[in-house]
């Protein structure tokens, strides 16, 4: 799939090397394509990676990704899927979206665009290699279009995560659990040392 990343920080620069060799075609989007120029992987402009990718992955700070998808115009999100990763911290270091969920306000702000949210209970490194863990894990999506998260979920399974380690919560509006788990996370991340580890949902036999 031609898939557009959207930021060039910790999270695109592992999503892309692994989605390129999972045989996509990448454009990671940088506000200043020209100071990433040493990142070798493909980078041009944020609306030029957001026009290229029939799936976007919105890999920006949550406190700027609104203004930031504002700003590339609705022919480039049209009737795409956005995989939305993003987590708002104000400089305070608390959630920018205590009542509605970055998920539902892009979703909100742009309803031509098919948004699916997942990835925000693992770090970069953990999201491209499960493999790193001491055993099986769930990742979790959330999104209104069946359709959108039935990509999302080929995708993840492209990095790793097989339809068994997936576990579906419904619409967009279970965004809000997934990005507050953030807090949570950094909890678990301080008692262990690491960001590196994953959480798994065992239902009772
Ligand atoms: N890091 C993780 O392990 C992890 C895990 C789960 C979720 N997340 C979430 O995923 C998102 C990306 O995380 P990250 O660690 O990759 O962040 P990061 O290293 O800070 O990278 C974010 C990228 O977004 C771009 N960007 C666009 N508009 C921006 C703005 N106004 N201010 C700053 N950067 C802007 C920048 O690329 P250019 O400068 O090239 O434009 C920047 O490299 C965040 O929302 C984070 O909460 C991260």
């Amino acid at each position: 799939m031609r898939i557009g990343i959207l930021g060039t920080g910790n999270v695109a620069r592992a999503l892309a090397p692994r989605l390129i060799t999972a045989g996509h075609d990448v454009r990671l989007g940088s506000r200043d394509p020209g100071a990433r120029s040493g990142l070798a992987l493909p980078t041009t402009t944020v609306q030029d990676a957001a026009a290229h990718g029939e799936v976007l992955v919105n890999a920006t700070p949550g406190t700027e990704s609104i203004a930031l998808l504002a700003g590339l115009g609705e022919d480039s999100l049209s009737g795409k899927v956005l995989i939305d990763i993003a987590v708002g911290f104000t400089p305070e270091g608390v959630l920018s979206h205590l009542g509605e969920s970055l998920g539902e306000e892009i979703q909100r702000t742009f309803p031509k665009v098919r948004v699916v949210k997942t990835f925000t209970t693992v770090d970069a490194a953990v999201m491209v290699d499960p493999d790193l863990l001491s055993g099986p894990s769930t990742q979790f999506l959330s999104g209104d279009d069946p359709d959108a998260k039935q990509i999302a979920s080929a995708l993840l399974a492209d990095l790793g995560w097989p339809e068994e380690s997936q576990l579906d919560l419904g619409g967009i509006s279970a965004a809000a659990g997934q990005e507050h788990y953030a807090y949570l996370f950094l909890g678990i991340a301080g008692a262990l040392g690491t960001h590196r580890f994953s959480v798994r949902v065992v239902p009772v036999k």
